[in-house]
Parts: C-alpha cells; sequence; structure tokens
C-alpha cells in the first residue's frame, strides 16, 4: 500500500513549529479528535486530558529521551524527541503502519487509535502524552486469522477501496460499539463523523458498523431476513 507521507511535507514542518511554539495549544488541540466532528453531532470524541499520566511529568528535551509507551497490551520503549506525535512514535519507531498519517493536522481521522478506550486522532498528541495510557492500534484490534468483528463486516460489506481511511473508520466504530453496543444509523454517522472517505465509501462503512453491532449481540444484521 502506498505512503503519502511525502504530500505536503512542507505543511508537516508548519505543523511541527506549531507544536513547538505552542504547548498549550497543543494540548487544547489534543483533547479533541476527529477534527472536523460538528459540535451538533453531540458524540464526544474527546479523548480524556492528554496530561502525562502518573510518572510521565518530568520534562523531556531537547534532545531524544527514552519513554515508555504501552501498545497493543505491551511495554515499548523508544527514543524519541519531544515534538514527536505518537502517530510517528507508532509508526516510525515501532513500525505500526497500520495507524494512517494523512493530513498530520487532525483533520481526516486516518490516524485514529484508541487511547484507554477512547478515539483519539494520533498525529495530534505528543508521544510523551501517551505515556500511562493504554494504546491499541490496529493491528492491536484484530489480525486477518483472528479479525475483530468490525474488521470481518468491513471486508463482508466491501467497505474500502484504498484503504486509506480504513484503519481509522475501524477504529472509530471499535470504540463506539464498546460503548453503545446498539447504535442507530445516526449514532453510527456521528461517531465516524470525523473520519474522511476520499473514496466515498460511506454507505458500505455504516452499513458495516450495523452489522457488526448485530454481530456482537448475536442477532441478524439489519435487512438481513430471519
Ligand atoms: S492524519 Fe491524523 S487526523 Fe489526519
Ligand atoms: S477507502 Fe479510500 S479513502 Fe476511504
Amino acid at each position: 500500500m502506498p505512503d503519502n507521507r511525502d504530500d505536503g511535507q512542507r505543511t508537516r514542518v508548519f505543523t511541527r513549529r506549531a507544536f513547538i511554539k505552542g504547548a498549550g495549544a497543543a494540548a487544547a488541540i489534543t483533547s479533541f479528535i476527529g477534527g472536523p466532528t460538528p459540535p451538533s453531532a453531540g458524540v464526544t470524541r474527546a479523548q480524556s486530558s492528554p496530561t502525562p499520566a502518573s510518572g510521565a511529568a518530568e520534562r523531556l528535551g531537547p534532545d531524544a529521551a527514552t519513554i515508555v509507551l504501552t501498545v497493543n497490551g505491551k511495554s515499548r520503549k523508544i527514543a524519541v524527541e519531544p515534538r514527536v506525535t505518537l502517530a510517528e512514535a507508532l509508526r516510525d519507531h515501532l513500525g505500526l503502519h497500520g495507524t494512517k498519517l494523512v493530513c498530520d493536522r487532525g483533520a481526516c481521522g486516518a490516524c485514529t487509535v484508541h487511547l484507554d478506550g477512547n478515539p483519539v486522532v494520533a498525529c495530534m498528541m505528543l508521544a510523551a502524552d501517551a505515556r500511562g495510557h493504554e494504546i491499541v492500534t490496529i493491528e492491536g484490534l484484530g489480525a486477518p486469522d483472528r479479525m475483530h468483528p468490525v474488521q470481518s463486516a468491513f471486508v463482508e460489506a466491501d467497505a474500502l477501496q484504498c484503504g486509506f481511511c480504513t484503519p481509522g473508520m475501524v477504529m472509530s466504530v471499535a470504540a463506539l460499539l464498546s460503548r453503545n453496543p446498539a447504535p442507530d444509523m445516526g449514532e453510527v454517522k456521528r461517531a465516524v463523523a470525523g473520519n474522511i472517505c476520499r473514496c466515498g465509501t460511506y454507505p458500505h462503512v455504516f452499513k458495516a458498523a450495523l452489522a457488526a453491532a448485530a454481530k456482537m449481540r448475536g442477532v441478524k444484521p439489519p435487512g438481513e431476513r430471519a
């Protein structure tokens, strides 16, 4: 699968500078995930504060420092500069490329992961601020030989084309179903409102989400005859 991280390289430099210039601003934006999610959506996609957990409050930098992240149930030690985002740490330091980096500014949802069970956009959170939290990526949700029900529902509903948005979509839907096992269509749409699909797979994504919810509850998916 192609990696388009070279696209918009200049923009990424600006974004990184913004991070360094405004730690306070960064803290504010990291509390919001799914940038385009309209406030009227009524769905709290904000994760709990990115405030470092206990033991993570010491100053880091400016050089790389060793931090420990809990990713997919395992402690992973990496050396990162303070400016490194969680998305970069996952992809570049831990080789977890299922977390996609597309806009790198919190607008597309492609980098959605779970932080303590909540969906967050990993490009808007510093890796150091993820210390002490439980991080789950698409790799931790399931694998080809043991797919999570949401993943298998996406396959069955043909809910992907290029696949760039798919991990983020799946993580958003999985987070929704963990807190709401029986969502209606409106709740599904709001849950993925921050996930942008340039291929227009939305109808199939919605169908997959409802099918996964039904399967996880042990009932027939909507529209399927008993
Ligand atoms: S890459 Fe993180 S929201 Fe787009
Ligand atoms: S499947 Fe291509 S961006 Fe969604």
